[in-house]
């Protein structure tokens, strides 16, 4: 095809509208007229103001504390591509899901602005007013109602109204058409009257370039803007934003508690479909499946990608490929949270001997993973520091690996910092906090996380492990291709650390006897 050829195919019909060629809309007034006619109208009962509301106006107030006098934005997101016209279904961001409160696959492209107002007067007496600009259910009498594949009821539901989320989250809405203004009016430098923005960046793009022009248009010296300091103040909000997560008020402690509850059923049902796992070519994979099962039918989704490895794949930390196969004899580590419908994610590893029983060195390596986790348990008091639990549960697997013999230096030498040769068989850290992500709070600074004092409502996993790879030439046969991890979620209370994924067996002989009973249940008979 030469140019002159390409210039007219593109001309007569743009590549994105080709999408649309396998069907065809007509487009005359009576066609609009009939399908925009006679639907019932939509039902007009507001829903019951939801339990977080109260919580998420705290989390606005705390942030509005710390940001008096600026207009915060905080995007939710887009929905995002997977492949040609399919998206992927739609997550929020979680500062957004904390601050609304909202869950599931609420709302692609809507932002909650905190509009400051002047000190003491707005929401809760806080420093701003908070608007949720999104974009509401289309009338019936509307094209957007049955044409918009990606937004009309006719093609994915009934969406909320403003109305609706009012009543619901306690928080004024708008319609997204105003966000544009929202943003972008009297921004500029506070010496001459303009109000200055932070935003969570890297969200959405179009609100990243929305902020980006405003800066730029109403700058002193646009030329010489320095960027730094503009990321600088984005930033800041976002480390607020990341630390506001590392205490988890009533209702989120519910939450983890729902999901480490669906997370446990979901553990169940992959111990009842291991039978039909051992005899699959792709045996991981019916154990993946099984526990998805689980976490769609109980909650949102899953939390991250699960982990299904059994034999040298349970080495790989994070082997979400699952296309193995589980060999009798061989550990199966699964590693796998269900996400509630409010968005928070259990994380939660055990180890399981594929056909029921541990063999004699497999056992041996638990238990060591085990004594670890528990000294793990031991150190994580309030007050002690996030650290100290890696400190405790790694030297306890530096004592293992060295009574072993495979330490190639003392324990002493090892713990130290410039030593860690422990590493080499579990090179993760041992906790990482746990809420919206499964990596929550992942952008607090380091002297509230890893060097930040436990305290009662946190919640963070323990999750030590050994990896002996197949490939590990350096260590005897017989630890080879064994891969162990026991992760479990703790929430610390005054009392010290609850293990809320408690319910799921840790000790050798537990789990043992744990998996004969589901197989009894199941089968009628023991294994
Ligand atoms: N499942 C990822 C982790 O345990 O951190
Ligand atoms: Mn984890
Ligand atoms: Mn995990």
């Amino acid at each position: 095809m030469n140019d002159a050829d390409n210039t007219l195919v593109s001309a007569s019909q743009p590549l994105e509208e080709r999408v649309n060629n396998r069907s065809q809309r007509p487009s005359s007034d009576a066609f609009k007229a009939f399908m925009a006619s006679n639907w019932a109208p939509a039902t007009q009962q507001l829903p019951e103001r939801d339990a977080v509301a109260g919580h998420a106006a705290a989390r606005r107030r705390s942030i509005s504390g710390q940001f008096k006098g600026e207009r915060l934005v905080i995007p939710a997101g887009p929905l995002k591509v997977r492949s040609n016209d399919c998206d992927y279904r739609f997550r929020p961001h979680s500062a957004f899901a904390h601050l609304t409160g909202l869950g599931l696959d609420h709302e692609p492209d809507a932002v909650l602005i905190l509009e400051p107002v002047p000190e003491g007067t707005g929401d809760d007496g806080g420093h701003h007013r908070a608007t949720l600009y999104f974009r509401p259910l289309a009338g019936r009498d509307t094209e957007q109602f049955y044409a918009d594949s990606r937004s009309g009821e006719f093609w994915i539901g009934a969406r909320p109204t403003l109305a609706e989320f009012q009543a619901k989250l306690g928080l004024a809405t708008a319609d997204i058409a105003e966000l544009e203004l929202a943003i972008t009016k009297n921004v500029g430098a506070p010496e001459i009257g303009g109000i200055s923005i932070r935003l969570v960046r890297k969200v959405d793009d179009n609100i990243d370039a929305l902020v980006d022009t405003a800066r730029y248009n109403t700058a002193k010296d646009p030329d010489n803007l320095d960027l730094s300091v503009l990321d600088a103040l984005d930033e800041k909000l976002t480390e607020a934003l990341s630390e506001l997560r590392l205490l988890k008020d009533e209702w989120e402690i519910e939450q983890m508690k729902t999901a480490v509850a669906a997370t446990v059923a979901g553990f169940t049902e992959v111990v009842k479909a291991l039978p039909r796992a051992l005899t699959h070519h792709r045996g991981e994979r019916v154990v993946e499946g099984a526990f998805f099962a689980r976490a769609r039918e109980e909650g949102n989704e899953l939390g991250y990608d699960t982990i299904a490895a059994s034999g040298n794949n349970a080495t790989v930390l994070h082997w979400t490929r699952n296309t193995g196969k589980i060999n009798a004899g061989e550990l199966l580590l699964l590693d796998a949270g269900v996400e509630a419908d409010s968005l928070y994610t259990a994380d939660v590893t055990r180890t399981l001997p594929a056909n029921g029983k541990f063999s004699e060195i497999q056992r041996k390596v638990y238990e060591a993973v085990l004594d670890a986790a528990d000294a793990g348990f031991a150190a994580a008091q309030p007050g002690t520091k996030f650290r100290d639990i890696h400190t405790a549960a790694t030297t306890v697997l530096a004592e293992r690996l060295a009574e072993w013999g495979l330490l190639p230096v003392s324990v002493e030498e090892a713990v130290s910092i410039e030593g860690q040769q422990h590493r080499r068989w579990m090179p993760h850290g041992t906790s990482h906090h746990l809420g919206l992500d499964v990596h929550d709070c992942a952008q607090a600074k380091r002297e509230l996380y890893l060097d930040g004092v436990l305290t009662p409502g946190m919640v963070f996993t323990i999750e030590p492990g050994l990896y002996f790879k197949n490939e590990d030439i350096g260590i005897p046969e017989e630890y080879r291709g064994i891969g162990v991890r026991i992760e479990d979620d703790i929430l610390m209370t005054t009392g010290g650390p609850v293990n809320l994924s408690a319910a799921l067996p840790r000790k050798a002989d537990d789990v043992e006897s744990w998996m004969a009973g589901i197989y009894l249940e199941v089968n009628g008979q023991t294994p």
